[in-house]
């Protein structure tokens, strides 16, 4: 993959001193390189805006109480990938959360084509973002009559290209995944403080990701992708009530372990089994599918990318390529 030219979202940041003497209108202040696009168009609510106009009013509850819906979907090679998944997906977290979107799908997937059209990338990323729309200050949804549909095409990478050949390091952190009494993480809600305040953790711990476990002590998933490993020869996940989003790249491991004649199995995973695994990877739109090989400091395996985890890899970067809606109109 190609990280030049991309946003890189993980890249470090350099602390510059001057900067922080200079306050600016929030808008100026924003990062220059936000969707990597030149000119970008921002979709909200039917119209497309430049970065500097694309804007939300500050009484929109998804900016007050993270009240919202989003996805994150991926187009390679002119098609968007599992398209019709990810509008699934959306709907049933806005049915979960009684959000209703304001368009059908059939014009949702026209406004993301159209979208990709408009910043005329071939390969990128799209943020697709239902918010629950303008209220007051209250929390009360029904005071926001009307939801804001957003989308911003970008072009991403989410890890360098070393990630995917060396393996990530992970640890475990303190943060357990919301309990779905809480917070069905199912849901895939503008409210992320859960994965952010992990993520923070394995920051803090200088680690790539971080492992986040459930209330009863199992793996759940890492803080924005699915989590698998490998044992003589047969793929395990946990199942989506430990906690894990149904990923969408996950089911795509599915299809391609079947094809490839690898067993998969959903099943409740310790830390134990991370550790003494023969291989483990994470899974998400994303970062795609991207090898682990240090976990809380134990070597996984042979502390190198698996061969299993290669093969997968290798098919899904074909089937990337392949499939998928095409943007072209
Ligand atoms: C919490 C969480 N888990 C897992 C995933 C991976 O899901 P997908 O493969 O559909 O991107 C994501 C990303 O969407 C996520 O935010």
């Amino acid at each position: 993959m190609k990280t030049t030219d991309v946003t890189v979202l993980d890249e470090p940041k350099i602390h510059d001193p001057s900067a922080e003497a200079v306050i600016e209108p929030a808008v100026e202040s924003r990062p220059r390189r936000t969707t990597g696009v030149k000119e970008a168009k921002i979709y909200i609510d039917g119209k497309f805006y430049s970065e500097a106009n694309a804007k939300i009013s500050v009484f929109d509850h998804g900016l007050l109480y993270g009240d919202g819906i989003f996805e994150g979907i991926r187009f390679y090679n002119g098609r968007v990938f599992r398209l019709e998944e990810h509008l699934h997906r959306l709907w049933d977290s806005a049915r979960s959360i009684c959000l209703e979107i304001p368009m059908t799908m059939r014009n949702m997937t026209e406004a993301v084509l159209e979208t990709i059209r408009q910043n005329h990338l071939r390969d990128g990323y799209i943020r697709l973002l239902v918010t629950r729309g303008i209220g007051n200050l209250g929390l009360n949804p029904t005071q926001c009559k009307s939801p804001s549909v957003i989308i911003i095409a970008a072009t991403i990478a989410l890890y360098h290209e070393d990630f995917y050949k060396k393996g990530l390091t992970i640890v475990t952190c303190a943060t357990r995944r919301s309990n779905p009494a809480a917070l069905n993480p199912a849901v895939k809600s503008l409210n992320y403080l859960n994965n952010v305040m992990a993520r923070v953790e394995a920051n803090l711990a200088g680690a790539d990701e971080a492992l986040m476990l459930n209330d009863a002590g199992n793996v759940a998933e890492c803080t924005a992708d699915n989590v698998f490993i490998v044992k003589h020869g047969q793929i395990f996940t946990p199942p989506v009530a430990s906690g894990a989003l149904r990923g969408i790249t996950r089911s795509v491991v599915f299809e391609i372990a079947a094809e490839l004649g690898v067993k998969v199995r959903e099943t409740d995973i310790t830390r134990h089994d991370v550790f003494v695994a023969d291989e483990c990877f994470l899974t998400g739109t994303a970062a795609e599918i991207v090898p682990v090989v240090k976990a809380d400091g134990r070597s996984i395996g042979n502390g190198k990318p698996g061969p299993v985890t290669a093969r997968i890899i290798a098919r899904f970067r074909q089937v990337t390529r392949e499939t998928g809606t095409p943007i072209s109109a």
